[in-house]
């Protein structure tokens, strides 16, 4: 392809259908927001320096959305239609020449391959234009491609523009266009707002091209799916589905066993190596990377995380920002916070929660802890309900526990805190000051004994006991 390519990606409108505070763009589908979707689709077609973007509502956002650098942003300030959005770039654009690809910034199931062709067909067909469509069951709120008595595009008409007769067409236009961009520059002007809701439509474009002679193509494409404009959130959730459902394939055809994967939510990014399995309800969200052979139990929820191979994840175990070594085990569930590190072959068991807390190899915490702001050396054993006061109500304040320490079930241990390695805590303990290498802790009170306490209790019947 020769003929320089500019892009330009329509993301002004506030999306009056989401029924929403946010602007449409900033929806997520799939894991990511609507136009990071189209911005990384164009970036295979353009270089940034080539792509931009129309803001509008919360443009601040929806500049921080597209993150990559280099791409340029024009400010829609009043949103007066898909027309008026590309007329407001005119300075950035107009003096590009080439071709003009404009996409809108709600459909993010687009691939680049259509682009591509798309933009083939503008240059073979010599057409001024070629627009995409597709035939629709129900192409409501669609624009709808008329067509002559020899099958050219004549015009888009609008859903609230349309006769009967023209919204009983089911060929309907999917919002993507490739123009000359020249030839578009010199005619934007005559779209007018001469419609029902005052708008400047961008469709309107097709008829005027074809006023003064001009020929505009269109290019069919078999699943409108593909080109879905988002609207509704009932259209939200089913492009999510559909993301979803790539992402899933992809996974299962790079060798991952997902059980009941309906049911199973994985990010675009989230990357996962072969024969792991992952279970019915599971959510694998961000930027988390999964090893071989690893195991993720049923309704597991792992957001932003590392692991290793080999990990094992029970059920119902929520972790975030995290990070498994090789044949680490969690669960069912265990809870990591952000920070937690378990190196390898460690485990934690039902109600054991980490935060900001490295915890050895093959050391446990089986049941029924919180460990926050530790470190926590090889082998060691924390007992059930054993608890790291990290907090005194103002600072945080750290732990650290030896290799091979053996702390009882039900200690306290109060931060900051010092237990060496080898040491034992007594079950039961509140400890306060550290703990010596090799040493035993006993940080409770002694136990009372009364003898025969209870059976007097019984003979005296209902009288008080002493
Ligand atoms: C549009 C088309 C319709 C097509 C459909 C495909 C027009 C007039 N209609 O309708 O023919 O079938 O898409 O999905 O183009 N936007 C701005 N500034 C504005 C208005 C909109 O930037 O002033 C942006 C929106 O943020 C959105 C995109 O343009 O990303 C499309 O706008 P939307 O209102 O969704 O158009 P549709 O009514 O769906
Ligand atoms: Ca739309």
């Amino acid at each position: 392809m020769n003929t320089p390519l500019t892009v330009v990606i329509l993301a002004a409108g506030l999306g009056t259908r989401m029924k929403s505070r946010q602007a449409k763009v900033l929806h997520r589908a799939g894991g990511r927001t609507l136009v990071e979707h189209v911005v990384n689709t164009a970036l295979q077609l353009a270089a940034p320096e080539r792509l931009f973007v129309v803001v509008g509502h919360q443009a601040d956002e929806v500049r921080a959305a597209v993150g990559t650098p280099g791409v340029g942003f024009i400010e829609q300030k009043e949103q007066k239609g898909t027309g008026h959005a590309v007329m407001v770039g005119r300075a950035a654009l107009a003096g590009l020449g080439g071709n003009l690809l404009i996409l809108y910034g709600d459909s993010p199931l687009l691939r680049a391959e259509t682009l591509r062709r798309l933009v083939a067909i503008k240059e073979e067909s010599g057409a001024a234009g070629v627009l995409l469509s597709a035939p629709m069951d129900d192409p409501t709120g669609y624009g709808r491609v008329i067509r002559d008595a020899q099958g050219g595009v004549q015009a888009v008409v609008e859903q609230k523009a349309g006769t009967p007769e023209q919204l009983a067409i089911r060929e309907a236009n999917m919002g993507i266009y490739c123009y000359g961009a020249d030839c578009f520059w010199k005619h934007v002007d005559e779209i007018q707002p001469n419609n029902p809701p005052r708008e400047y439509y961008l469709t309107d474009m097709v008829e005027i091209l074809r006023r003064s002679g001009h020929a505009v193509a269109a290019m069919t494409i078999d699943d409108a799916r593909e080109a879905l404009g988002i609207n509704t959130r009932i259209e939200l959730a089913e492009v999510d589905g559909l993301l979803r459902e790539r992402k899933r394939s992809a996974l299962m055809l790079a060798g991952v066993t997902i059980e009941n994967p309906p049911t199973v939510t994985i990010d675009d990014q989230v990357e996962i190596g072969m024969d792991t399995v992952v279970g019915p309800f599971v959510q694998i969200l961000g930027a988390t990377r999964i090893g071989e052979n690893c195991r993720i139990g049923a309704g597991a929820v792992i957001d932003n995380c590392q692991l290793a191979d080999g990990v094992k994840i029970n059920p119902y175990t929520v972790i975030s920002e995290s990070r498994m070594e090789r044949g680490a085990e969690a669960g069912p569930f265990s809870r990591m916070r952000p920070g937690a590190v378990m190196e390898e072959g460690s485990h934690i068991g039902n109600f054991v929660e980490l935060k900001k807390t490295r915890l050895g190899a093959g050391s446990k915490a089986q049941h029924l802890a919180y460990l926050g702001d530790s470190t926590i050396g090889a082998k060691v054993n924390i007992g059930a309900g054993t608890i790291t006061c990290n907090y005194d109500g103002r600072l945080k304040h750290a732990t650290a526990i030896g290799d091979g320490a053996f702390v009882g079930s039900n200690s306290t241990l109060v931060a900051p805190i010092e237990i060496g390695p080898g040491a034992y805590i007594a079950a039961g303990s509140v400890i306060t000051d550290p703990v010596p290498a090799d040493a035993l802790a006993l940080g409770r009170s002694r136990q009372t004994m009364k003898e025969d306490w209870a059976r007097k209790r019984r003979e005296l019947g209902r009288k008080k006991t002493v």
